[in-house]
C-alpha cells in the first residue's frame, strides 16, 4: 500500500514593494504540487493566529524582503510573539529573504550570514530549511521604491556593483529554480 504524507503549511510573508509576493506565490504552487495544503498570508492581512490556530500546522515558513538590514517590522513582531511555538520543535520551520545582498552567488552566502544566520540567532530560531533570493531593483520611471529611496539605493549599487544595474530600468534578481528548489526541500520534510 502507498502512504502519501500530507502536511498543511502556515506560508506567510512581509513585503513593503511587492517583490516577494510574487516569491511566496511560488513556493505556495510549488507545495500544492507536492499535495501539501498551503495557507498563504502577507502579514499585513494576518487577522491574529491564535494558539488553536497553530496547532492546525505542520509547517511553518515565514519570509521577508529587507530593507536597511531589517525583516519587516509585522514579521518581527509576529517572530517575537509565537517565539515559543516558533521554536519547540514542534512545527517544521522554513525562513526566507528576498534581498538585494543575494544578488550574486558570494553576496547570497552574505545574506544567508546577515539576514537568516544571524537573524535566527537574534530570535532564537532553529530553521529546518532557509534561503536568500535575490530580490528586485526598480530604478525604472514608475517604481514604487519612491524617489529619495531610488536616489539612495541608485548611489549605493553603483558604488557596490559598478555596471551591474539598469540604474533606469528593473532589476529582477529574482530566481524561480532556487525559489522552487527551497520549496521542494521544504515540501520533503514530510
Ligand atoms: C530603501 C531600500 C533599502 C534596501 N536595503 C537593503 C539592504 O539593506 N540589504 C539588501 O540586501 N537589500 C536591500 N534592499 C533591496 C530589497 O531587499 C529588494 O528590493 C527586495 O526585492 C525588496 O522586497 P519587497 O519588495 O518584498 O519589499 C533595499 C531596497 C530598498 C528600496
Amino acid at each position: 500500500m502507498l502512504y502519501l504524507s500530507m502536511g498543511k503549511i502556515a506560508l506567510f510573508y512581509g513585503t513593503r514593494f511587492g517583490g516577494t509576493t510574487r516569491i511566496a506565490q511560488k513556493i505556495s504552487e510549488v507545495l500544492a504540487s507536492k499535495d501539501h495544503v498551503v495557507v498563504l498570508k502577507n502579514i499585513e492581512e494576518l487577522e491574529g493566529f491564535s494558539e488553536t490556530e497553530t496547532k492546525m500546522f505542520d509547517g511553518i515558513i515565514l519570509g521577508s524582503g529587507i530593507q536597511i538590514g531589517q525583516w519587516t517590522g509585522k514579521m518581527k513582531a509576529f517572530i517575537t510573539k509565537h517565539k515559543t511555538l516558533l521554536s519547540n520543535g514542534e512545527l517544521k520551520l522554513g525562513l526566507f529573504v528576498s534581498c538585494g545582498t543575494a544578488h550574486s552567488e558570494e553576496g547570497k552566502t552574505k545574506a544567508c550570514q546577515d539576514y537568516i544566520t544571524n537573524f535566527s540567532t537574534e530570535f532564537g530560531l532553529s530553521p529546518d530549511v532557509t534561503a536568500a533570493f535575490g530580490g528586485i531593483f526598480d530604478f525604472s520611471k514608475k517604481s514604487s521604491h519612491g524617489f529619495l529611496k531610488k536616489k539612495v539605493l541608485r548611489a549605493i549599487t553603483k558604488k557596490e556593483s559598478p555596471g551591474k544595474f539598469d540604474l533606469n530600468g528593473i532589476n529582477d534578481f529574482r530566481n524561480w529554480e532556487e525559489i522552487s528548489a527551497f520549496a521542494e526541500d521544504f515540501a520533503e520534510l514530510f
